[in-house]
């Protein structure tokens, strides 16, 4: 008998929640579990588990609320509830349908317990939980390093979709761009979530790129003739490298993503030298004007995309990533020529990932300092250590920024 409408798109997101939960996968390895449904239940189904990570400490609570023995963090009943809760709550669809679509995934287990603390939960009225409760360790963390007001401001912020930051090759062509706001040069933020139906992506003037992440390639020195994009796939900041005029070489381990490169820079008209190597192995024939080194990170920091970050970023992973980064740190300095630019960027909001590590690489490094950030949008105040480090809750009226953090360094000697 066929599944009843709607079953298969719930039956993947099952999947998807329990491998991204049990078996710390990506949302988007996860996402093979919808790889045969129909593109729109493929949507629903990525769309529900991301409304589930957005809340589940919250919906957890719900669920402990409405039974009388808590049900084990990975048992099957508990990864349908939140399912079925979070469609409520961030999709809005009716009871009926949260409760057809429900049942069926738990047919032959807990039916009934399935069945009972919905009913239950659905009479009593659900919270819109718009402030959701990131994971405990992760809030001990961060409020230890950050302070209680951004643990509040990540907790506002993991609730919405963030808007869509395009960056451009050049400012007319943002300026000429109809619609949405321009926080920056060559930046515009659009409210909508379908990148292919956009004005202009066939001919190539924009791509997607949230705006913290634009930042760091604006540090690096007009002045800088070869610049080296040292982790550079899929091509965002070696984009606007290249679409800055600088003569750059774009760097990557994986091949695959270096063809995601190759094709977003044959889409945008702009071209690099693409050079398929690991870096911590890999050395150039001749020193560069400047280097970006977009380290591998926890990726915290694209939380609001990514909820699942929180999830998988444990701090033996953070510890293992800051490690690596010392190495790349260490083997991208002797890259740079004498007066050049280094600049070290991550998406996370980590410290060690960070601002540590530029503290343990200036003490290993005499020959380098810091060159301070000049301000680069209204309302992000570089730090008084001249770095540039963001926060949840920066730009929060214009609908936020990605968690980063980027120094430029130069070598003086
Ligand atoms: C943060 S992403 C880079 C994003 C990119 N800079 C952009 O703006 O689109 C990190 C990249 O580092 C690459 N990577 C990881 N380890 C590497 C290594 N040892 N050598 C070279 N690339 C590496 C990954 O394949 C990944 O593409």
């Amino acid at each position: 008998m066929p599944a009843p409408d709607g079953v298969p798109a719930r039956l993947a997101a099952l999947k998807m929640l329990d491998a991204i939960l049990r078996r710390g996968q990506t949302m988007d390895n996860a996402a093979q579990h919808a790889r045969d449904l129909a593109p729109a239940d493929k949507a629903l189904a990525s769309a529900i588990v991301g409304e589930a990570l957005r809340r589940l400490p919250d919906l957890d609570a719900l669920i402990d609320s409405a039974t009388r023995l808590p049900l084990a963090h990975d048992a099957k009943a508990r990864m349908v509830l939140r399912l079925a809760l979070a469609q409520k709550i961030g999709l809005g669809t009716p009871d009926h349908a949260l409760v057809a679509t429900a049942l069926p995934l738990v047919d032959g287990g807990p039916r009934r317990l399935v069945h009972g603390v919905l009913g239950t939960l659905l009479r009593r009225g659900l919270p819109p939980i718009d402030a959701p409760r990131l994971p405990e360790p992760v809030e001990a963390r961060w409020r230890e390093a950050w302070g209680e007001d951004v643990v509040a401001a990540a907790r506002r912020a993991i609730a919405r979709r963030p808007l869509l930051d395009l960056s451009f090759a050049h400012d007319e062509q943002a300026q000429a761009y109809a619609g949405g706001v321009s926080l920056a040069s060559r930046h515009k933020r659009i409210a909508s979530s379908s990148v292919a139906a956009l004005d202009g992506y066939g001919e190539g003037g924009w791509w997607v790129q949230d705006l913290a992440s634009s930042l760091p390639a604006r540090l690096v020195p007009a002045g800088a003739t070869r610049v080296l994009d040292a982790c550079a796939a899929p091509g965002g900041k070696t984009m606007q490298l290249a679409a800055a005029g600088h003569e750059v070489t774009a760097l990557d381990r994986s091949e695959s993503r270096l063809a995601r490169l190759a094709a977003n820079m044959a889409r945008t008209g702009l071209s690099a030298t693409a050079v398929v190597a690991d870096a911590a192995e890999w050395a150039p024939d001749a020193p560069f004007d400047a280097v970006l080194l977009d380290a591998p990170c926890s990726a915290t920091g694209t939380f609001r995309r990514h909820p699942e970050v929180l999830y998988r970023a444990h701090p033996a992973i953070i510890e293992q990533s800051a490690e690596f980064q010392a190495r790349l740190l260490a083997r991208a300095a002797d890259w740079v020529g004498p007066g050049g630019s280094l600049v070290y960027a991550v998406c996370s909001l980590e410290p060690q990932e960070g601002e540590e590590r530029i503290d343990a690489f200036l003490a290993e490094r005499p020959d380098y300092s810091i060159e301070p950030t000049s301000p680069l949008l209204d309302g992000v105040t570089p730090h008084p250590r001249g770095w540039l480090r963001i926060l949840p809750g920066m730009l929060e009226a214009q609908g936020g920024l990605d968690g980063f953090f980027a120094a430029h360094l130069v070598r003086t000697a």
